[in-house]
């Protein structure tokens, strides 16, 4: 009998450090070889010109969501998870989003049971919390992060959902004595509400104006704010979906004070601008996201913060809402900027698109490709060495790429459960022919190989980068256990 349930040969494998040619011997869904193979698998692979690469990482999706205003997105954990493999993502991260009231647990629950009988890639959660009331965060959250959800989202802005800086104060302190990562979605609510008021008094209700009212210096002061929370506490935190040149630059100067100050931008920020919300009629609606989409000059600012490293992670934030009664139109045919449902779908183009544009066409090192589709977002939330590499020990989640196919982004035909994409007839050089999670070929032929349900719950380790900094903890007041340069 072959030891191997499955061999790949004549492929290049690709981690973030190295490309090297070899073979990759599979069993129990785990990589227990690589390097020449002379033994016969049960299966054979033949990757000969392709690249094989680790299965990406989705750290940032909304499936199977009900938003803070009661809409659902269109995916459940079948379409989401099916669109994100074709899409060469091998794993998971959607939200557990707590509404007021909820127990964290019953949230949990409730996602489990959703996600259990259709997901077919790996997935964990990470919480959304938005009830930062002493039970939840002394006594639920604790015992969440032991569970195995050890990263959770926080808001600065939309009504039923952000936290002011007293209650963020309490959340990160939380964060920083059950090590679990804090992602921020940083924007200020009273700027937008203040220009959102103006704008609608002068009869400005087109989705266009959605970017006016989410300026950028919302999204700048309010990352500066949580920047400066977490240096208080001396707790790392990741700010999420992050779309401007001037919050970026609020990052790189944590950064370079040696702050664990970490970084998420999405395709949304690379591959759409502020005139995409400008379109005849609601057509704006189909590109209405939070932050929004910006001008040239923070695209390119973007890009280049996610080529020198000032990124850490590359995220679809899949935020999917069709543009029908449903999603984007439920609060009417023509709603004001207002009250059209936030997000734009991703999951699937999130990797092709940015190896097209990054890769190919020599922006980017396929290395840091590499880091931040996959091996990032696995370190940064607790799931380093299995997901997120090539290794001996490793799960077998791969994509095997082959770098010269060309494919025009077609709403038709992705695999989410949406009705338009905002990246329609943008053209795809490279993608990912076949895909690998535990040793399954769930994407091979562009067939879907794999039963719904047969994907696997994550419970996730404490992030090594969740750890707060060894030099700040010196400096920490014993009787406060606040930074003491603060006091
Ligand atoms: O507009 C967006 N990004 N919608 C999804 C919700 C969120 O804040 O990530
Ligand atoms: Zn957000
Ligand atoms: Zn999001």
């Amino acid at each position: 009998m072959t030891q191997y349930d499955l061999v790949i040969r004549n492929g290049q494998t690709v981690t973030d450090k190295e490309q090297i040619k070899q073979d990759v011997g599979i069993k129990d869904g785990k990589i227990v070889t690589l390097g020449d193979i002379a033994e016969q698998g049960t299966r054979e692979i033949d990757a000969d010109g392709l690249l094989i690469l680790p299965g990406g990482i989705d750290a940032h999706c909304h499936i199977e969501q009900k938003s803070s205003s009661g809409i659902m997105t269109a995916d459940d954990f079948y379409s989401g998870s099916v669109s994100a493999a074709f899409g060469g993502t091998t794993t998971i991260l959607p939200f557990a989003a707590q509404h007021r009231g909820q127990s964290l647990r019953q949230v949990v629950d409730e996602y489990m049971a959703c996600a259990e009988p259709k997901a077919v890639i790996d997935y964990g959660f990470h919480l959304i919390i938005s009830d930062a009331s002493d039970d939840i965060i002394g006594q639920e959250l604790p015992a969440m992060i032991e569970d195995g959800i050890t990263s959770f989202k926080i808001y600065m802005t939309y009504d039923d959902l952000k936290l002011d800086d007293y209650e963020i104060l309490n959340v990160l302190a939380a964060a920083r004595r059950e090590q679990a990562m804090v992602m921020i979605h940083a924007e200020n609510h009273d700027v937008i509400r203040w220009i959102t008021e103006k704008l609608l008094d002068q009869g400005c209700g087109a989705p266009r104006y959605h970017a006016i009212a989410h300026a950028q210096i919302a999204e700048k002061e309010a990352t500066h704010r949580a920047i400066a929370l977490a240096e208080l506490l001396d707790t790392p935190m990741l700010v999420v979906h992050v779309s401007s040149e001037a919050a970026l630059n609020e990052i790189r100067r944590a950064q370079e004070r040696g702050l664990k100050i970490y970084g998420e931008t999405c395709p949304q920020y690379l591959f759409l601008t502020i005139d995409d919300l400008d379109k005849d009629g609601m057509d704006g609606a189909m590109f209405c996201c939070s932050p929004p989409p910006r001008d040239k000059q923070s695209q390119e600012a973007i890009w280049s913060g996610l080529i020198d490293g000032s990124f850490t992670v590359f995220s679809s934030d899949h935020a999917p809402y069709r543009y029908d009664s449903s999603g984007k139109l439920s609060a009417g045919a023509e709603p004001t900027f207002d009250k059209i449902a936030n997000g734009v779908p991703g999951i699937e183009i999130r990797m092709p698109l940015l190896f097209s544009a990054g890769v190919t066409q020599g922006r980017m090192d396929i290395h840091r490709f590499v880091e931040v589709t996959a091996t990032n977002a696995a370190k940064t939330y607790g799931l380093y060495p299995k997901k997120g590499t090539i290794a001996v020990g490793s799960d077998a989640d791969l994509g095997l790429w082959d770098p010269e196919k060309q494919v025009e982004i077609k709403a038709d035909d992705l695999h989410d459960n949406m009705d338009y994409s905002p990246y329609e007839g943008m053209i795809a050089t490279g993608w990912p022919i076949t895909v690998i999670s535990r040793g399954r070929i769930v994407v091979e032929e562009n067939e879907l190989k794999v039963e719904r349900g047969s994907g696997q719950y994550l419970k996730r380790e404490r992030p090594e980068a969740a750890k707060p900094l060894e030099k700040l903890v010196k400096e920490m007041n014993p009787e406060t256990n606040f930074n003491a340069k603060f006091i």
